[in-house]
């Protein structure tokens, strides 16, 4: 994920470039960077480390003029977060600067083929290679910028969007997407560009937003133009933005809870964007891959990790040892770093961190890096602190997470680790390429599938009235969905101070069972897979004793919605990915009963979202 904006028109560019920037921030900030056509003509590139407030101080003595103009914030890809990699990239002649958000799947291949034509490059980034295809198509074609676009963008597999600049027409942006969001702002004389319309909203409500594989041309003097990469003519929607200034922070959310809950089929596509395949049936993480043989060879993988992205790791120890063999034991990252673990070299530690600041599980993995282990960290914060010490890792790039609460990280985190697994038991020969397939291709419907879910919010709303004097809740599930009665039980705690507990559905008899009563919510986590039988079970044990169920079933399941007071169903997919499903209804059971008992949703009493002291 990267925020991307440009401007053309009668006003001081920079200053729009960079308020933009600052509101698209949220997309990522390891590196940001501006184009600039100034007076004399000159494409002035101004790059920094860090967020945009590094860029400011940049570029304090440096010449910021022009009306016309391209910025970027980064989220890194390909290449680590520094100022070579940061956008905007020029092309060989420094004729053209472009931005990017998306990634070139076919990078490689392109590269080698500019290389053998003598084109040099700079960066670690898939982007430059697009900048240097354009020119390079234009040179050898002799054609326009425009065509040139056109004609690279055919050539490319992967998700983009793209503003070019060229020192040539200091008057016109040309941009295109696929994949990738892209908005046109149409002011008076004047236009913007943009990730999202939150630059656009204080100029104008005038907006076109552009659909795949269209190549936008922007000039100060003329119309909007739209052509296809085909170079079919399309006639552009000007559409009314329903926006105000004050809604952007939350984007038109109460809170950023139940946004970034909705974010959720976004954001696990962006974890997902540039390591499925297009065709979706292969899994490439870089991670990995780098450290095969450290994974292949493991003879035992340690998880360490706190809070929600704890709940992650066991869903990850059930993937691990069903897909890969390999035996896995899941440690909170406080008991581990005292507790005198036994640590061998070639044990594999995973390390989980949404904030990747967690003091706890930087002092873990500095333990087990002391024994000799390989660390691997799934993080959601480029360049934090935990990706900084380990050997290697995998960003979930479910971008900033606001709500204290998490939601879209761990969903994003269980997608990784699942990823994860797949590659290591695919490569073992433990997991059947039909079974890997299988899954490959479930994880791409995974998005639509959550929507699914999402559209239910109304009535979770509704009966989650009912239930805000209860005192009590029990959360129960089986396998993989026994992590999600624990993280539902998390959610509830965290954000309306009720007190809840999440158990192993068949432990209910050892204790728990002592507490069932008319006043007791019991919440089970039953999908029809696994141990299914034996949870129909349990939840006739809790109406024998007078418990109200609310159970989380599958699509169809007429069988629990018979004894279970309420019923929330969630779409069919193969068992390892029903947390993802299932623990959508949960977030938003939680969020809806903080609301109704007036609770400070997105900043719960007493926690925090990074825990940075023991
Ligand atoms: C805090 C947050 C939790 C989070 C935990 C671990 O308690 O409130 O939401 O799960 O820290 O944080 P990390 O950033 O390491 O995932």
């Amino acid at each position: 994920m990267c925020g991307i904006v440009g401007y053309v028109g009668e006003r001081d560019a920079y200053p729009i470039l960079i308020k933009g920037l600052h509101r698209l921030e949220y997309r990522g900030y390891d590196s940001a960077g501006v184009a600039l056509i100034n007076e004399a003509g000159k494409l002035n590139v101004f790059k920094a480390k860090g967020k945009v407030a590094e860029l400011e101080s940049f570029v304090t003595d440096k010449d910021t003029t022009g009306h016309i103009g391209i910025a970027h914030t980064r989220w890194a890809t390909h290449g680590e977060p520094n100022t070579a990699n940061a956008h905007p990239h020029y092309s060989e002649s420094e004729r053209l600067a472009i931005i990017h958000n998306g990634i070139i799947e076919n990078y490689s291949v392109l590269k080698a083929g500019l290389t053998q034509e003598g084109y040099t490059f700079k960066s670690d980034t898939d982007t430059e290679v697009l900048v240097q295809l354009i020119e390079y198509t234009q040179v050898d074609r002799q054609v326009d910028l425009r065509t040139a676009v056109q004609l690279a963008l055919q050539q490319v597999v992967g998700a983009y969007a793209i503003v070019v600049l060229d020192q040539e027409h200091p008057d016109t942006l040309i941009a295109a997407r696929k994949g990738s969001p892209l908005v046109v702002g149409i002011g008076d004389g004047e236009y913007f560009l943009a990730s999202d319309a939150t630059p656009i909203v204080e100029y104008t409500d005038k907006v076109i937003y552009i659909d795949d594989e269209e190549v936008v041309t922007i000039n100060k003097g003329r119309d909007v133009e739209i052509v296809t990469i085909g170079n079919v003519q399309k006639t552009p929607e000007i559409k009314r933005l329903e926006m105000s200034l004050s809604q952007l922070e939350k984007g038109g959310y109460p809170h950023f809870m139940l946004k970034e809950i909705f974010e959720q089929p976004r954001t696990l596509t962006d974890s997902m964007r540039g390591r499925i395949n297009v065709r979706q049936d292969n899994i490439s993480l870089s991670g990995f891959i780098d450290n095969r043989e450290r994974f292949l060879n493991a003879k035992r993988i340690i998880i360490t990790a706190c809070g929600t992205s704890w709940h992650a790791g066991l869903i990850a120890m059930y993937a691990i040892e069903e897909f890969a063999r390999i035996p896995v034991e899941v440690e909170y990252s406080s008991e581990f770093r005292y507790r005198k673990p036994v640590i061998d070299k070639d044990d594999v530690v995973i390390a989980i961190s949404q904030s990747g600041e967690t003091a706890d599980t930087l002092a873990a993995i500095q333990l087990a890096k002391e024994h000799g282990a390989f660390i691997f960290s799934i993080c959601n914060v480029v360049g934090a602190s935990i990706p900084r010490v380990s050997h290697s890792g995998c960003y979930t790039h479910a971008g900033p997470e606001i709500g204290v609460a998490s939601t879209k990280a761990f969903t994003a985190q269980v997608v990784a680790l699942t990823m994860l697994a797949l590659c290591i038991g695919r490569e073992k020969g433990t997991l059947s390429p039909d079974k890997y397939l299988a899954i490959v291709r479930e994880l791409g419907q995974i998005p639509d599938k959550i929507e699914c879910v999402l559209g239910q919010d109304k009535r979770i709303a509704e009966f989650a009235k009912m239930f805000m004097y209860a005192q009590n809740f029990i959360y129960l599930g089986r396998g993989y969905n026994y992590p999600v009665a624990l993280e539902g039980a998390l959610k509830l705690k965290e954000i309306s101070y009720i007190h809840a507990e999440g158990y192993p559905a068949a432990e209910m008899k050892h204790g728990p069972i002592a507490l069932i009563s008319s006043e007791m919510p019991v919440v089970v986590v039953a999908p029809r897979c696994g141990t299914y039988e034996k949870v129909v079970s349990n939840i006739q044990e809790i109406k024998a004793r007078k418990g109200r169920v609310i159970a989380i079933v599958t699509e169809g399941d007429d069988l629990i919605s018979k004894i279970a007071d309420f019923v929330i169903e969630v779409p069919c997919t193969e068992e390892c990915l029903t947390p993802l499903l299932t623990v959508i209804p949960l977030q938003l059971i939680a969020y809806h009963i903080a609301v109704v008992k007036d609770r400070d949703v997105d900043q719960p009493r007493n926690l925090a979202k990074s825990v940075t002291v023991e």
